[in-house]
């Protein structure tokens, strides 16, 4: 008989909706068996006999009321197969109860930064746990830079007894954009608040753009590679972050009104753009974690015109891993976003859990 997995999701919105589809079209010899799925904070579909949820019906298949996270724990418990988590949310409650879900021998699988970027007693908590006989597995590598393989790798390198001396890397989608098309190796007047404003247009930042210039997901996400590599970040705001935002904007109630005085500052920013290109430099918005000096920061780079992060393209995501062994960094670039890349991630997590647990 086949290996089988109960699988419990969260959330259907870009990224799990994207998951449910690849993971009702998945051909893979362990069967996985979706127990339980909350489309929203409202609404969930399960049955208390753990009959599977159908996934090509989910979308207007009748709900109930979805499970506190302590009753989920329990429902999961009860059943007779091993469990994974998959919470495809950004919600903070259901992230400060993956230490609960790790110790009860639940699993997890998630592109939720929350957990792992927040204050460091939540980390050390769910990898204590995670140590801890008949524990569950956790697997993240879609919280920095979508699918692409960098949280694996890392790992691996440190496992086998490399040791990371620096990492620097583009790690936001929206921020590559603006600055790949703000400042390049030709001489260009295009405007940094022009490509703000195009970049909303085009859907590529959140709706209130300040939420990716104040430069806190990639704080997120620096935090997270610390992390592993061994430093103790106590949290995404202990450590220098540049914002983009100019101050006198940062107390401003709406979006548009934001992006409406926005212009107003484009000739500092212009002016740091117009002194990097005098140097044969262009700028971009990185974060940088410096193992060796114990030391890390968010903020605007300069690059000379031939270095890899000078020549990404579109709202590509690049990471540079300098180790003992790697001498000549490990460069590792291509799309950090997007939902079917982003769920690619996580559904990859999910399986290398099940191949572990299944049984
Ligand atoms: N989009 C990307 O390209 C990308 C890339 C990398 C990582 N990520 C990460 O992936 C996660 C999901 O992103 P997304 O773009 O899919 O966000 P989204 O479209 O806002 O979807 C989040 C979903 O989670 C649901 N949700 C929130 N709290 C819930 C709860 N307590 N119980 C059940 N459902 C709940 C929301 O439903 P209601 O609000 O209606 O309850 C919503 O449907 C985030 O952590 C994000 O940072 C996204």
């Amino acid at each position: 008989m086949s290996r089988s997995v109960n699988v419990a999701i969260i959330g259907s919105g870009v990224v799990g909706s994207a998951f449910l589809g690849q993971l009702k079209n998945l051909k893979h010899s362990i069967h996985f068996n979706v127990i339980y799925l909350a489309k929203s904070s409202e609404e969930a579909l399960f049955s208390k006999s753990y009959d599977p949820v159908d996934l090509s019906t989910y979308a207007t298949a009748p709900t109930q009321t979805p499970l506190s996270l302590d009753e989920l724990v329990k429902y999961l418990k009860e059943s007779a197969k091993p469990s994974i988590l998959v919470d495809n949310t950004s919600s903070v409650a259901i992230a400060d109860f993956y230490p609960t879900f790790i110790k009860e021998g639940i699993s997890i699988a998630t592109p939720n930064k929350k957990a792992f970027s927040s204050d460091i007693s939540v980390w050390n908590e769910i990898f204590k746990n995670a140590e801890l006989p008949g524990s569950g597995l956790v697997y993240h590598e879609a919280t920095v830079g979508a699918a692409l393989p960098i949280i694996g790798p890392l790992k691996d390198l440190i496992t086998t007894g490399d040791k990371v001396e620096k990492i620097e890397g583009i790690f936001s989608g929206t921020l590559s954009y603006i600055f790949n098309e703000f400042s390049t190796s030709e001489k260009s007047d295009v405007k940094f608040s022009d490509v703000v404003k195009v970049a909303k247009k085009l859907g590529y930042t959140e709706p209130d753009p300040r939420d990716d210039l104040n430069g806190l997901d990639v704080a997120r996400k620096v935090t997270i590679l610390a992390r592993i590599s061994g430093l103790e970040v106590k949290s995404p705001t202990s450590f220098p972050v540049d914002s983009l935002i100019p101050k006198q904007l940062e107390g401003i109630q709406s979006a548009n009104e934001f992006l409406e005085k926005l212009p107003e500052y484009d000739s500092e920013i212009q002016k740091v753009k117009d002194e990097a290109f005098a140097e044969g430099k262009v700028l971009r918005f990185i974060g940088q974690v410096d193992v060796k000096d114990n030391k890390v920061s968010v903020g605007i780079g300069k690059y000379a015109f031939d270095h890899p992060f000078a020549s990404l393209k579109g709202s590509d995501n690049v990471v540079s891993i300098k180790t003992q062994r790697y001498v000549n960094p490990l460069i590792i670039q291509g799309a950090g976003a997007g939902a079917e890349i982003t769920a690619h991630g996580v559904l990859a997590d999910t399986i290398k859990i099940a191949e572990r647990i299944a049984n």
